[in-house]
């Protein structure tokens, strides 16, 4: 029981956990066992009785002013060309046309906001969701590299400078033999160590921490202040930044390829993590006009460095359900080092992948890690070896619940590689993981309702739905259980902090909801456009059951001709809207909270909700360009004419759609007219 104390105490507050979740949930598992044996061994302080130190006393919160983006990855020199094309398609840009871009180290670390007014520096926040971050002014303070004042001039009255905290190699080495001096664990790598080291609670321990920090970027600001990004970053070096020394801009592939393969060879003797190469448009008026698709822009890239590989014992194979009912063979190894971080476990995929390897309990395998990626396994070294373990069987039940799991045949008679616990609702994996799910960042975002939460509330039969969330002080009288703020390890500030953050978001937005729903195919960015195509839930959800009961109907086509949206998503959506322990968990779950209409991008957009579709050649830019325009000012852009278009813009060689708008009384305008339209929003 000491064990899981420790655990959660390195989990919760520390950055840095000690133990593998499986291993945690094990040892969990295990004293409840024990525990319901025998009664009577059950200590007042049991971690059963407990959840996690956090129930979030920490940092305040802090709404990025632009959102803090992530970077998609390319891995192959092939990948930059793709990047490089797509973005001269984008721009409608001539082989002759100068694309510069730039190329700079990416920095393993974290990613800080440091908001300037009139040049000093008064908010500091980490990346958090990308939309909203942790506090951590006070600490971002103590940093040397973090300018509390700008220097120089030019500087917007208000700006948010954006940059990595990280720690040297040799300063990490040196921390680390101080902790092992002193007795303590040690960081298990320089990136842990400085997250660890800026949300400390106590910013003079911060100060104590020798943590750096590299500017590269800037989000929201009150004036432009460069027309290039390497412009850009010399005055963010004059204000009294670090910038990075190894930041160039390159005229062509070829340069940024030789530039990637430089700093492969410089990587070992920089003296601190990196972990790819970041290559950005550098003009900023085209960094403008490409935009960003979902999380990431499209005028930034991560070439990321190769897989690190090593070779280990597989000890076991285990089965793991996802939140869809997949079942998703681990491999649980013996612990090994890859590049720098500790693996214990690796995905095998599924049945297919572990027949192809041929992999066996007790095999010595070769593994790789890259990036953030799950570990992979991708062969086995000694498989003439005598005595070795009869070959891997897929469970054809859940071993969660029990129930058949099969592999689907879709409508094209092709079997899916994953089989699936049939089980939905009636599996407690399937149920764990839906829950988990929609309390995540990314979904409600309920701060102190994490995994581990979720799954001792599940254990003590208090929530098996979304809606027992809403009504879990009810809930926990009904059960008997002690009032929330009497369960050791929340006290009275954790427990009202954890009922007012649900509270809070009784006020649901439309797409985290939605989301958070965990209806196949419909994820984030799928939700996203829902909630700005139709704004109110209400529409949106009328459109889906209408669906449902006519997939011929009009609502049908509406859903489908959502730019962006394809079939799978609306046969999910009808899907889950017909089965009735759906229907009355909508309703529960409706009763408790209110949705918040979705934002409907530039409102005050002349062309806000409005469907658009563009046909023939248009010459002021690319139809990519158009596309993402109309879009991000609010319009559903469309690929057919049909009643409910609203504008169709036509160039040069429009045809037989032009014929049709024009038959059915559509709004036509030249591309100039569009732009005459748009222009100034
Ligand atoms: S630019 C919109 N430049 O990588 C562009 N990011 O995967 C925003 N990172 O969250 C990022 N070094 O924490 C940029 N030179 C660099 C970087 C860098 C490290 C991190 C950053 C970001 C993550 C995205």
């Amino acid at each position: 029981m000491t064990e899981i104390k420790l655990a959660d105490a390195s989990y919760y507050a520390d950055d840095d956990p000690h133990l593998t979740d499986a291993a945690y949930d094990k040892l969990r598992r295990r004293n409840l066992e024990i525990e319901a044996r025998f009664p009577h061994l059950k200590r007042s302080d049991s971690p059963s009785d407990r959840v996690g130190a956090v129930v979030s006393d920490g940092f305040g919160k802090i709404e990025h002013g632009v959102p803090m983006l992530s970077l998609d990855n390319a891995f192959s020199d092939e990948d930059v060309q793709d990047f490089a094309d797509r973005i001269r398609r984008f721009l409608g840009l001539d082989a002759q046309d100068e694309l510069v871009i730039t190329a700079e180290p990416k920095i393993d670390g974290l990613s800080l906001s440091l908001t300037y007014e009139k040049g000093e520096l008064v908010k500091a926040a980490t990346r958090g969701d990308g939309r909203v971050g942790e506090d951590v002014t006070a600490n971002a303070r103590t940093l040397a590299d973090v300018p509390k004042t700008l220097k120089g001039a030019g500087w917007p009255d208000r700006i948010e400078i954006r940059g990595e905290v990280y720690i040297s190699d040799a300063d990490f080495a040196a921390l680390n033999a101080a902790e092992e001096a002193a007795g303590r664990k040690l960081y298990m790598n320089p990136r842990n160590a400085a997250a660890g080291g800026l949300r400390q609670k106590d910013p003079a321990v911060t100060a104590q921490r020798p943590l750096k920090f590299y500017a590269y970027a800037w989000g929201d600001m009150s004036a432009p202040f460069a027309q290039t990004q390497y412009e850009a970053v010399q005055k963010l070096a004059e204000w009294g930044f670090q910038t990075n020394d190894l930041f160039h801009p390159h005229q062509s592939v070829e340069g940024l390829i030789t530039a990637y393969r430089d700093m492969i060879e410089r990587r070992a003797n920089l003296g601190y993590d990196i972990d790819g190469v970041v290559y950005k448009v550098d003009r900023l008026d085209w960094q403008q006009r490409l935009g960003f698709v979902s999380r990431a822009p499209r005028w930034a890239i991560a070439h990321k460095f190769p897989a690190e590989k090593a070779i280990t014992t597989l000890e076991a194979i285990d089965i793991q359900v996802g939140r869809t009912g997949s079942l998703t063979p681990v491999a649980r190894l013996k612990p090994v080092t890859v590049g720098g971080v500790v693996v214990s476990n690796a995905t095998l995929h599924n049945e297919e992948e572990i027949e192809r390897l041929d992999v066996r309990e007790g095999d010595q395998v070769e593994i790789q890690r890259a990036g953030d990626v799950i570990p992979q396994v991708l062969r086995v070294l000694d498989p003439e070896r005598p005595d070795r373990a009869p070959a891997f069987v897929m469970p054809h039940t859940c071993p969660e619940c029990g129930s058949a799991a099969v592999r689907e045949i879709d409508d094209k008679g092709k079997e899916d590689v994953r089989r699936r616990c049939t089980g939905g609702l009636i599996c407690p994996a399937q149920i764990i993981e839906r829950l988990k799910h929609f309390v995540s960042r990314k979904a409600l975002d309920i701060d102190g309702l994490g995994a581990k939460q979720i799954e001792l509330f599940y254990e003590r039969g208090l929530i098996s739905a979304p809606q027992h969330i809403f009504q879990l002080p009810q809930r926990i009288a009904e059960a008997g259980f002690d009032p929330l703020e009497k369960w050791d390890g929340f006290g009275d500030v954790s427990a009202q902090k954890l009922l007012a953050a649900i509270d809070e978001r009784r006020q649901a937005p439309f797409a985290r909801l939605l989301n958070g729903l965990g209806i196949r195919h419909v994820g984030q960015t799928t939700s996203d456009l829902f909630s700005r195509t139709f704004v109110q839930w209400a529409t949106f959800w009328d459109h889906v059951e209408r669906a449902r009961d006519n997939p011929e109907g009009e609502a049908a086509q509406a859903l489908v001709s959502i730019d962006g949206i394809g079939g799978a998503a609306v046969g999910a959506l009808t899907a889950f809207a017909s089965e009735p322990h759906n229907q009355e968990m909508m309703q529960d779950l409706l009763s408790e909270i209110t949705v918040l209409d979705g934002e409907a991008p530039a409102s005050e957009s002349p062309v806000s909700g409005k469907t658009v579709v563009f046909t023939g050649t248009l010459e002021a830019m690319t139809r990519d360009e158009a596309k993402a325009r109309a879009t991000s000012l609010g319009a559903k852009v469309s690929g057919s004419v049909s009643g409910r278009t609203d504008i169709l813009v036509a160039g040069p060689g429009a045809g037989s759609k032009l014929k049709k708008a024009q038959d059915l009384g559509v709004n036509v305008m030249t591309e100039a007219e569009w732009i005459e339209l748009i222009s100034g929003l």
